[in-house]
């Protein structure tokens, strides 16, 4: 039977750019959890952040968790804060299998620098603020990952190639994700 992939890590560490990719060579079908919520909210993250709070945001995040959860066939690009909450871990490991895509401060801040989608960087010193929500963080990353893949020095190829050889492995074990 088919199973989940899940990619967890901080924001700007890959996940969409990697799950849509990973799941099109899979022949999965690619979700990501912040654009199932923005559809919900009827707007961006960061409006929902402003006019509802983060508490709001965390609801309708385990809600879409809870509903991905007992699906199968998916790469699911989560938020960066998603497997903070445990009973969202408990859910996503029924099926998924977990990969951390590890990635440092400077290169996360080099890649969300200009952005303004991310409401928790929206700060006056983001790298400052990556550092510090980083170390509060990484080793959850690390505890709930079946994988860990860094994505600095590699290429978007190279880590599908690591996490494919994954699959492969926990296929001939018989521990399968695939078909
Ligand atoms: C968050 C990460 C964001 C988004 C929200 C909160 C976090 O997702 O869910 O802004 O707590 O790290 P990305 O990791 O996809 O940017």
């Amino acid at each position: 039977m088919k199973r989940n992939v899940v990619l967890v890590g901080f924001m700007g560490s890959g996940k969409t750019t990697i799950g849509r990719k990973l799941a099109e060579q899979l022949d999965y079908r690619f979700v990501d959890t912040d654009r199932i919520i923005e559809e919900r909210a009827g707007g961006p993250i960061s409006q929902l952040f402003e006019e509802r709070g983060e508490a709001s945001f965390r609801e309708l995040e385990s809600d879409v968790v809870a509903e991905l959860a007992d699906e199968t066939g998916l790469v699911i690009a989560s938020g960066g804060g998603t497997v903070l909450d445990d009973d969202n871990v408990e859910l996503l490991k029924r099926q998924g299998f977990l990969v951390y895509l590890r990635t440092d401060s400077s290169v996360i801040y080099g890649r969300v620098k200009d952005s303004r989608k991310r409401p928790l960087l929206n700060v006056p010193d983001p790298l400052l603020e990556i550092e510090r929500l980083l170390q509060s963080r990484v080793k959850t990353y690390e505890k709930v990952a079946d994988l860990t893949v860094d994505t600095g020095a590699n290429t978007v190829g190279k880590v599908i190639e690591s996490i494919r050889e994954s699959l492969a492995k926990l296929k001939r074990s018989g521990d399968d994700v695939s078909d």
